[in-house]
């Protein structure tokens, strides 16, 4: 356990996170430089000022669609003049640049989207979002380099109801947690969903002639996409278990991953050379579900479950705040196993973190973050709960879309 201490401290003293943040035309701001210093810093303002804009803007700065999983159409910043009109203005993109420090090494790193005319006929009226990753002033760069460079954490008041919604956001959740491990994931999802797409609208729009080679090659394709989906889920869940397992939490209560899905359980028993055929198989076989409308099987309805260890309970069954304390055991703990493993520390994105949570487990959280010794932006209602991080956090306020320094 003071080896585990000692080792985390080792990396986090080296410090990592945004040191200055530049948005252009993002959501509410027209705008805004900031120099976050490379420890908390407490967010306040009043509803709708921006400060989950500000948590989002970084969140952007790692491989997806960020921590409000937006759509790039939404984020521009809107004025009346755009509202009023039916087409965006020509150029019309949004930004998001910042300096970034990895173990002290300085790097810039950035996002932004611009319009582009679809074709080059276009009048100018048609136009669609493109986004562009720019890293040390190199355009072109994919999105899962960021994640070299930059790992955020986030805990938002959408996730409260993660264990009980619909599996997606849960799902959602998983591949993010994989992504610090496995550089690769990012892509693999994306591309998994682009090609289940495809393979969708090919058989909706096929008046029932579904014996097709084009439809066999995607086959393949998401079966192989998809086993190795399947198989880093699995890999981070036993990650996480083993970590909870041998350093359970003093203060936040001690959980249990399961991962289910039918291709994640085939990894159990199979070789994923055979998983792989009967996932191929299962894909032809289920083509006549996409026509009559029946659930698709696979890695796009796998899911996870937490329990509440001492409690024997589920995490759907237990209280909101207890909820809100199993998330937070997770990702302490994906925090502390990414510190050890990536050799950075990630920054946590926490957006009404103290909702839900009493004073003693606020206070313990915020303890937690500061023995964890890293960047962490949080935002909040009101500040006097934060008084025992006076003269070590930063205290921002946002007002008039501008960011003021208490
Ligand atoms: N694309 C956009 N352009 C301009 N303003 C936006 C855009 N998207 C959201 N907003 C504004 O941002 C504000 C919400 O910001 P948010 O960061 O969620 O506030 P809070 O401080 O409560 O966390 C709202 O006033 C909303 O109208
Ligand atoms: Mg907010």
């Amino acid at each position: 356990m003071d080896n585990l201490v000692s080792n985390i401290k080792e990396v986090t003293s080296k410090k990592s996170g945004v040191i200055r943040l530049t948005l252009t035309d993002f959501r509410n701001y027209a705008f805004l430089r900031v120099c976050p210093h490379l420890g908390p810093v407490i967010i306040t303002g009043e509803n709708g000022c921006g400060k989950t804009n500000i948590l989002e803007a970084i969140s952007f700065l790692t491989p997806g669609r960020g921590l409000r999983n937006a759509k790039l159409a939404d984020i521009r910043r809107f004025t009346p003049a755009i509202i009023n009109q039916d087409y965006a203005p020509q150029n019309g993109g949004w930004g998001i640049f910042a300096s970034v420090a990895k173990n002290g090494e300085e790097i810039e790193i950035g996002t932004a989207v611009e319009k582009i005319n679809r074709d080059s006929y276009d009048d100018g009226t048609h136009l669609s979002d493109r986004r562009i990753v720019k890293i040390n002033g190199q355009k072109g760069a994919s999105q899962n380099e960021l994640g070299q460079y930059l790992s955020a954490i986030w805990l938002t008041p959408q996730m409260d109801r993660l264990f009980r919604g619909g599996s997606q956001p849960r799902r959602n959740f998983l591949d993010r947690l994989v992504y610090a491990f496995d550089n690769e994931h990012a892509k693999r999802t994306s591309n998994f969903e682009h090609l289940y797409k495809q393979w969708y609208q090919i058989i909706k729009g096929s008046n029932g002639h579904i014996d097709n080679n084009w439809l066999l090659t995607l086959e393949e394709n998401m079966a192989a996409i998809g086993v190795a989906i399947a198989a880093a889920r699995r890999e981070q869940i036993a990650r996480l278990n083993r970590f909870i397992k041998n350093t359970p939490d003093d203060i936040f209560p001690n959980v249990e991953l399961t991962l289910s899905g039918i291709i994640e359980e085939q990894l159990d028993l199979l070789p994923a050379i055979d998983v792989e055929d009967n996932y191929r198989n299962l894909l032809k076989k289920q083509r006549n579900n996409v026509l009559s409308n029946i659930n698709i099987d696979g890695v796009n309805r796998s899911d996870f479950k937490v329990f509440y260890k001492k409690k024997k309970m589920p995490a759907e069954m237990c209280s909101t705040g207890e909820q809100k304390s199993l998330l937070i055991s997770i990702i302490l703990a994906q925090t502390k196993c990414q510190i050890l493993n990536q050799g950075f520390a990630p920054i946590l994105l926490l957006d009404e973190i103290t909702a839900h949570l009493d004073d003693a487990k606020r206070d313990a959280l915020l303890a937690k973050i500061r023995e964890l010794d890293l960047q962490a932006f949080i935002t909040a209602t009101d500040v006097d709960l934060f008084s025992t991080f006076k003269n070590y956090a930063q205290f921002w306020e946002v007002k008039n879309n501008t960011v003021y320094l208490r």
